[in-house]
């Protein structure tokens, strides 16, 4: 087994159904999980749901539920989005289980036996749609003159008994894991926000509530309810059997990478991280602060009534066409606007015009020809000229840019060899060569065959079903689908010598139109 790659998304509340927002990190989460796996990585990928704390308790009174109903049958709804999206996680972890409530219950010893945690009284602002707490400064006015959180959401003065844990003694610790370890959090722009938040000073953090009961109980005041941030934080060791399972813990631990939200950067890398110091644990390695989607521009919201369901947006595109959009549209770090019209011109300009209209010719062709047959060829220069592009962009540039989480500028290099691909089709025209010198035609085809199979390995983490369709198709066998795979010269030689002959092929990608009322629109 390769080495141990641990890779987590923010786990959601369920107080609602999944929006585009959490499919957009579940499926970036998967591909780069995909992708490591296909590096040949030994990977654990986590996801889940955050189940305690005053929004998921206000929700379910609303509802006229208990919270642990709410919670159980909203968590399913997002248990279900992975199942459609293929996001294929490794664990997927409720904070309500019994372990949850064990290893948070064990991280809050551990703050306290280091002397970072003591009982006080909270005044202050809270925002329950954030889950947050916010100094006074920070605040902003509303429309209407009210109090609201940075993030636009209201706020109430809060008084209470509460524990305290001691975040103001770690700032310096906190500033020297930033300066230390610059690829802590990623990107740039993210971390010289936490660096100037940080720099100027850390209050300590209220992290227990006792106006209501719906969470992990604090050892032994029992009274007390821990901050649902605290909770959620821990489900990352969860989730690896922690403090039980000591060597799955270190195998696993730290988490290579957590994948969030921009707006919950300071959760992930100013109290998760001195969490962890106070408890002598290790801080992850990586953390990485996504942007947010947009619908045309707009931030979805229920009063505006542009609410997407992002099983919708499958359910007429494809899987597959929506994980490449959102993959490929989108500067990954960056915000980025979606629409069926962008969906539909991109996926038939890229997926079904160039790659999948690439496939389709090309495996026809050698099945109508050749009998499907492979068989060995002389090559010209321009056909090594070919395949040396194709193995330059599926070996070097995508991998590297992957590895980078530059998404869309390893995708537009795999594009770019697509479409040197289809102009040395259209140059060497094989459908004329089939008269003229069938011996060339056949050589002609079967550089593309062996260059259509590179292509489809380096991009089946953001394709899998389709390309394990074309792979398939192709004849190529499971233990090859591997980026090590595109460095072995003897592949087509053993193809050949099997003698197995190509499957019929079916269309990978077919072009998408708008729906209905959108077209009309
Ligand atoms: N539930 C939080 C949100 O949706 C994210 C929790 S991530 C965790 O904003 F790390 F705390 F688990």
């Amino acid at each position: 087994m390769g080495e141990p790659y641990y890779i987590t998304t923010a786990i959601s509340y369920p107080n609602g159904k999944p929006h585009i927002g959490h499919a957009y990190e579940a499926i970036a989460a998967d591909v780069i999980a995909r992708f490591h796996r296909a590096l040949g990585r030994d990977v654990f990928f986590q996801t889940g749901t955050d189940e305690h704390g005053l929004k998921m308790a206000q929700k379910a009174r609303e509802l006229g539920k208990t919270p642990a109903q709410l919670a159980s049958e909203m968590s399913q709804y997002f248990i279900d989005m992975c199942a459609a999206l293929n996001v294929g996680y490794d664990n997927f972890q409720r904070t309500t289980e019994d372990r949850h409530h064990r290893a948070s219950q064990e991280i809050w010893r551990r703050m306290e036996a280091n002397g970072d945690l003591y009982l006080d009284r909270y005044e202050g602002w809270y925002s329950v749609r954030d889950e947050a707490y916010y100094d006074e400064s920070e605040l902003i006015e509303g429309e209407g003159g009210e109090k609201l959180s940075p993030q636009g959401t209201p706020v109430e003065w809060t008084v209470e008994e509460s524990w305290f844990f001691r975040l103001s003694k770690y700032q310096e610790p906190l500033l020297a894991l930033y300066r230390d370890h610059p690829a802590f959090l990623k990107p740039d722009s993210r971390r010289n926000e936490m660096i100037a938040f940080v720099s100027a000073g850390l209050r300590d953090l209220s992290v227990s509530r006792t106006s209501f009961d719906w969470g992990v109980k604090v050892p032994g005041s029992e009274d007390h309810v821990m901050y649902v941030w605290v909770d959620a934080l821990t489900n990352y060791l969860t989730g690896l059997g922690w403090p039980d399972e000591a060597e799955a813990f270190s195998k696993w631990w730290p988490a290579d990478l957590h994948l969030i939200g921009k707006d919950i950067v300071r959760f992930h890398t100013v109290y998760w991280p001195a969490f962890l110091m106070s408890a002598g644990l290790e801080v992850p390695k990586h953390v990485f602060g996504h942007g947010f989607l947009l619908n045309r521009g707009q931030k979805e919201s229920k009063s505006l009534g542009n609410v997407t369901d992002p099983l919708a947006l499958a359910e007429s595109f494809g899987v597959d066409a929506l994980r490449y959009f959102l993959m490929r549209e989108v500067a990954f770090g960056q915000d980025g606007s979606y629409s069926p019209e962008a969906i539909v011109l991109r996926c038939n300009a890229e997926l079904a015009n160039s790659y999948g209209n690439l496939v389709q010719r090309v495996s026809s062709m050698i099945f109508k020809n050749m009998d499907g047959k492979l068989a060995t060829f002389e090559s010209r220069p321009e056909d090594d000229e070919l395949h040396a592009r194709v193995a330059t962009a599926c070996r070097n540039e995508l991998p590297r840019e992957f590895a980078a989480l530059n998404f869309s500028t390893g995708i537009d290099a795999w594009m770019r060899a697509v479409f040197a691909c289809n102009q040395y089709i259209d140059e060497q025209a094989p459908w004329t060569l089939r008269k003229t010198d069938p011996e060339r035609m056949r050589a002609v085809l079967l550089t593309l065959y062996m260059a259509i199979r590179d292509l489809t390995i380096a991009i089946a983490p953001v394709v899998p079903a389709s390309a394990a369709r074309i792979l398939d198709q192709l004849g190529i066998p499971a233990d090859e689908r591997v980026y090590a795979a595109l460095a072995d010269a003897e592949w087509y030689a053993r193809r050949v010598a099997q003698g197995e002959a190509l499957a019929a092929p079916s269309p990978a990608f077919p072009r998408l139109e708008l729906p209905s009322e959108e077209a009309t629109a």
